[in-house]
């Protein structure tokens, strides 16, 4: 079994890559995971995997049993962290239960959410599902939920004991949601790492085909990465703002689009438009900002897109600016495998960025 440690301290846990459910059990036996255990998930991964992965987890002497919640962002909502509390207590957790996150970002992120609130604080693990979830979110401790539309202003930092990655689940997911998760790891490979990014360039065909070994490969480094950032800033004061990587404008493309596009797809456009800056800046050449733009159209993201003006696309960033103290803060390459944090980015600097991802 493939693995990798997060190295958190007292908070630490692995990370175990495979392309089937086989070795769950084992796993939670390792963690001393309690007998009763809740799989929290959503209704369409409910439908695909969450009977056999109930039906492992009884079998192997567990106690456990199935919470689904409607799909989609919409419902990343404090109602659904409420159901899901209900959920625990109709099933009688008490605070030595654990909740299993069977799904992709949205089940991780609200169930790590539940069980941080539950009982003060319950422990869960990350089963992901999704190719974002399985490079990127299941990694790091994020959790919350969305608020008066506001994207994941309730939260909580809390680990999860443990994040087991199948591979083979990626097999069933939509095309569309294939890519928008590519979009973190052609992020994870330009920010951290130049090898990861000719993996990622020199192999698109056998990563599409959704090859078990190389989403092994793939999923490993990519968790890595984010494990290194996590290591070394666990709760976001200084180097894990490099995650956010192509997110201030995409976030605004994203608002501005008005959710139509998929959060991946936008924080695409945001890198090719960061880049754009980057190199107007002279901090890369002509031929690393074509090279980036070669490798996500090769999985299918556009670097061009049909999407508000750029005035409208600025005023949505003017709103996270509010957030982050009154600065707009942009993550900018210097090289493939290298960025630098910025927060003197000009006005003109952004509406030429955005009318460059502009069709
Ligand atoms: N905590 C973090 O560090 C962090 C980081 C990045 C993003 N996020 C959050 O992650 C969320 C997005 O996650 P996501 O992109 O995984 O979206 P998602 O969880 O909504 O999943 C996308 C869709 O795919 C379906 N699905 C999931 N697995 C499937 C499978 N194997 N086969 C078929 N369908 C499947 C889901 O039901 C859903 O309809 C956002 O809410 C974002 O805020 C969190």
């Amino acid at each position: 079994m493939d693995r990798l440690f997060v190295n958190l301290g007292a908070n630490s846990y692995d990370i175990t890559f495979s392309d089937r459910f086989l070795s769950l059990a084992d796993e939670l036996k390792k963690i001393n995971a309690p007998e009763k255990l809740l799989i929290v998930t959503d209704t369409n991964v409910e439908k695909l995997y969450a009977d056999d992965v109930n039906e492992l987890l009884n079998n192997a002497g567990y106690n456990s049993s199935i919470y689904a919640f409607s799909a989609g962002e919409e419902n990343k909502t404090m109602d659904t962290i409420l159901g899901i509390c209900g959920a625990c207590v109709k099933n009688g957790l008490d605070r030595k239960s654990m909740i299993v996150a069977l799904g992709g970002g949205v089940v991780g992120d609200m169930a790590g959410f539940a069980a941080a609130i539950y009982m003060r604080g319950i422990d869960f693990v990350q089963i992901p599902t999704t190719l974002l979830s399985q490079s990127d979110s299941s990694v790091g401790g994020k959790t919350g939920t969305d608020f008066m539309e506001s994207k994941n202003i309730l939260g909580a930092f809390h680990q999860p004991k443990l994040v087991y990655i199948n591979v083979n689940t990626l097999k069933t997911l939509p095309e569309i949601q294939f890519i928008s998760g590519m979009g973190e790891v052609i992020k994870h490979g330009i920010i951290r790492d130049a090898e990861f990014y000719e993996f990622i360039k020199n192999n698109p065909e056998k990563i599409k085909s959704l090859d078990s070994e190389t989403l092994i490969k793939m999923a490993k480094r990519n968790c890595g990465i984010k494990a290194e950032v996590v290591e070394e800033d666990e709760k976001e004061s200084g180097l894990r703002a490099i995650l956010n990587f192509g997110h201030t404008i995409g976030h605004a493309v994203e608002s501005a689009m008005n959710f139509t596009m998929t959060h991946g797809e936008c924080v695409g456009l945001g890198m090719a438009a960061v880049c754009r800056i980057a190199y107007n800046r002279g901090m890369i050449s002509e031929k690393i900002l074509q090279d980036i733009e070669n490798v996500m159209t090769s999985y299918g993201f556009k670097v061009k897109e049909n999407i508000p003006d750029a005035k409208t696309v600025y005023a949505f960033m003017q709103k996270d600016k509010k957030k982050a103290n009154g600065k707009l803060n942009f993550v900018l390459p210097v090289a493939i495998g290298e960025v630098v944090r910025v927060s003197d980015v000009t006005e003109a600097e952004i509406f030429d960025a955005i009318d460059y991802i502009s069709l």
